[in-house]
């Protein structure tokens, strides 16, 4: 059976990592246009850097949680029939045992040159605009794709839909696309779909189940029924 899975701020919001769209509509206390845009970062670079700077460190302070861990067991069992497509840019789903993790929206740890386009591991800081290993230049930017741009691996991703037998999505508002179409693609190839959320989302109608819960929850057992009918 082939499984696609994707991700939201819902599944690391266990692990302390706030979402974006739930309490006041603030990101860490920003407007998201004001720190995830090409605009805001060519406004005031400083700020943007410092602002990811800060998200970067923040990651040494959380730890997966049951729903990582759980899709890390997940994927040791299916292998490459598990596709992981995450819109997180945290490292948890990679702490908690998952490999080849599809980060569509980036990652906080790594860099990405501006001037050469080269990305680089990254774990310390670029607000003092260190140059690029790679060609020497001051460019580096946070490898993140901000609104306006064009997520990661779309094309892989596609293809993981369009052959998937289930489609699960986890923890995501549906409020960004392209990602909040992928149920629509799944389900029009002959998935059956299913959502875990804590709440229904925007596009909870158009999936065959959903459940409501918290993520280190619903995850877990999710998984175990996987897991029992293989
Ligand atoms: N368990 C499960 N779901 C949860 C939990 C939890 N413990 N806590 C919150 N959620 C749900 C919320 O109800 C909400 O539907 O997770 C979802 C989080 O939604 P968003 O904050 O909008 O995050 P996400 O969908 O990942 O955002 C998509 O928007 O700002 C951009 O690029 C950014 O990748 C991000 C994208």
């Amino acid at each position: 059976m082939k499984i696609v899975v994707l991700t939201g701020a819902g599944i690391s919001a266990e692990s302390g990592v706030p979402t974006f769209r739930d309490a006041d509509g603030l990101w860490e206390g920003h407007r998201v246009e004001d720190v995830a845009t090409p605009e805001a970062y060519d406004a005031k670079p400083s700020m943007v850097q410092k602002f990811y700077d800060a998200r970067r460190a923040a990651l040494a302070g959380v730890e997966p949680n049951p729903a990582h861990v759980a899709l890390g067991r997940l994927g040791e069992v299916l292998g490459s029939d598990l596709g992981l497509v995450t819109q997180n840019i945290d490292d948890l789903h990679e702490r908690g045992g998952s490999h080849d993790v599809i980060h569509m929206h980036g990652e906080l740890l790594s860099a990405l040159c501006r001037a050469c386009d080269r990305r680089t591991p990254w774990h310390g800081e670029l607000s003092d605009f260190p140059s690029c290993p790679g060609c020497g230049i001051p460019e580096l930017r946070p490898d993140v794709v901000w609104f306006g741009e064009v997520p990661y691996q779309m094309d892989r991703i596609q293809g993981m839909l369009m052959r998937a037998d289930l489609f699960v999505s986890i923890g995501t508002s549906g409020a960004v696309y392209p990602a909040a179409g992928f149920v629509q693609l799944a389900r029009a190839c002959g998935a059956r779909t299913l959502e875990l959320n804590l709440v229904p989302s925007e596009g909870s109608e158009q999936f065959h189940e959903a459940r409501q819960g918290p993520a280190g929850e619903l995850v877990p057992a999710w998984v175990d029924e996987v897991l029992a009918e293989l």
